[in-house]
């Protein structure tokens, strides 16, 4: 962007916002993965302003809090009572001491402002020699907004406020966005000269408009082309449009990168995730926070991924995921549940109703079905059987489980930690495994299997189940043939092997 760089960039952030009907101060509300201050102060950033300045006062503690660790470029200059926006400018400009150059002032609750509309507000101000430039906006209903007032020639006369416009200022469709552009040097001398009567008692900024005009100092108006992107967030039905269009914009920009998304009305992706072209989004999914999906993967449906790695053509289906890290050529889903700290290798599988936490799952691993993994570490090419719990929890404390590569747990396994299983062991269906396992053995740990010939006839004579025995041993051809050597129950277990 060849703009001229703005001297700073003062963001008004002062209000309370009491329409939002909320505990949390209305410039923390977030959309789309940020707050609304934030995505205001990512738009100010894209013109690289020499100074970043917040003025902060309402909860300014929780403001002031969160400001520190998202916008550590920002300097907040605290507003102690809330005397108006003219108020908010002087008390910045008196903490910040005189700036030269241009001064461009914007609000906290307006996240749709893009860096390319203040950009077009620069140049016009640049290009006009302007003492001060406004971006308005024509909207449909102005109301409550301050109305831009034009002589004859449409040069801009002064800005009145709704509550103290005559009827014939009140039509006016023009409205103050509340974005400016001004030159510092005339700022500061303007808000020196502003009182304040009129209808709310306070310091308007819109009154140094006038003051300059007076001093015989061009005052100019930038209209936005999109009244939208002025209109700032004063209560939750506007923090839903907003969210509503910033989300589009987001899926717009993806999907002009070369991401499919299927169904961009039930896709919700936040600003700070990352796709890669040939991505596919399937309906009913959510990206949030640091989110990346590399080339070629599928996600969804109904899929809500946060700060997650989605691999090279890996596929992830109906999956909650947070914190997590998926290989290409993975398989995920449907219905399971990564939390943070899992680690899916290449080509590995985490399958239906299955739970993972702090787990290391190597390349080529399958954990198919009804599982829970918590803190573990499982080799290459392992497969853990259906129905199996790491038991990570004594009651106290959390411990760790190590399986090796090429291992084969049974099904409905409990590998009670810590313990170890060996490189290319086995262990049979139903152990509960609370001993290391050597590489190669087969460890069984179950209860041996007694048969107590003829029970039902004798217990419950006269059953149904009775008269099925009885049918059954009446013809021998059917009696039952005698289990196959081997494996003693191994899901998964190569059957060439047997
Ligand atoms: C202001 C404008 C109005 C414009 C409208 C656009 C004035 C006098 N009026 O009206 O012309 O159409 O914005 O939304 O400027 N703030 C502070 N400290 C204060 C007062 C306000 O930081 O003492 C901040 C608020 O947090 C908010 C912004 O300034 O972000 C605007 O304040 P608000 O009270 O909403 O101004 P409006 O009356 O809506
Ligand atoms: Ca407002």
């Amino acid at each position: 962007m060849s703009v001229p760089r703005p001297a700073a960039v003062i963001v008004l952030a002062a209000g309370e916002g009491t329409r939002m009907k909320s505990k949390t101060p209305k410039v923390l509300h977030e959309v789309c993965g940020r707050t609304l201050v934030d995505h205001m102060l990512a738009a100010a950033r894209g013109l690289t302003p020499e100074r970043l300045v917040v003025v902060i006062g309402h909860a300014r503690e929780q403001v002031g809090a969160h400001l520190a660790e998202t916008a550590p470029d920002a300097r907040l200059v605290v507003q102690e009572k809330r005397n108006g926006t003219g108020h908010a400018v002087r008390t910045a400009l008196e903490a910040e001491g005189p700036i030269e150059g241009t001064i461009l002032v914007t609000y906290g609750d307006t996240p749709l402002l893009r860096a390319e509309t203040l950009a077009v507000l620069l140049e016009r101000h640049a290009a006009d020699a302007n003492a001060v430039t406004v971006l308005t906006a024509v909207v449909p209903d102005p109301t409550g907004y301050g109305r831009i007032v034009r002589d004859g020639d449409g040069a801009v006369l002064e800005i009145v406020e709704e509550k103290d416009a005559s009827p014939e200022q009140r039509a006016i469709t023009e409205m103050n966005s509340g974005v400016y552009a001004f030159d510092g040097a005339l700022l500061a001398d303007g808000l020196r000269r502003i009182g304040a009567a009129n209808a709310q008692g306070e310091e308007y900024l819109t009154d140094v408009l006038a003051i300059l005009r007076e001093d015989g100092h061009r005052v100019g108006a930038c209209v936005a082309a999109d009244h939208a992107e002025v209109e700032g967030v004063n209560d939750r039905v506007q923090l839903a449009f907003v969210r509503r269009v910033l989300n589009d914009r987001i899926l717009e920009a993806h999907m002009r990168a070369g991401v499919t998304v299927v169904d961009p009305a039930g896709t919700w992706v936040d600003a700070g995730v990352v796709m890669e072209p040939d991505v596919v989004i399937h309906p009913g999914t959510q990206l949030r926070g640091a989110t990346r999906v590399r080339a070629g993967a599928e996600v969804g449906p109904g899929s809500t991924l946060t700060d997650t790695v989605v691999g090279e053509d890996a596929v992830v289906r109906n999956t909650v995921a947070d914190g997590a890290e998926i290989g290409a050529g993975a398989t995920v889903g449907p219905f399971a549940y990564l939390r943070p700290g899992t680690v899916l290798g290449r080509g590995g599988k985490i399958g239906a109703y299955v739970e993972t936490k702090n787990a290391r799952i190597g390349e080529g691993s399958k954990v198919p079905h009804l599982t829970y993994v918590g803190d573990a570490t499982i080799g290459a090419g392992s497969n853990i059987g259906a129905a199996c719990v790491f038991v990570n929890y004594d009651g106290v404390g959390k411990h760790h489980t190590v399986v090796g590569d090429h291992v084969r747990v049974g099904s409905d396994n409990m590998l009670v930690a810590p313990v170890t299983i060996g490189d290319g062991a086995y262990t049979a269906a139903g152990s509960v495994i609370t001993s290391d396992v050597p590489p190669g053995a087969m460890a069984v740990a179950r209860g041996r299997q007694r048969n107590i010939e003829g029970w039902v006839a004798r217990r419950r004579a006269g059953t149904p189940s009775d008269e099925a025995a009885r049918r059954a041993l009446a013809a021998p051809e059917t009696a039952p043939e005698t289990a196959a050597e081997g494996a003693p129950g191994v899901n998964g277990a190569d059957p060439a092997a047997r």
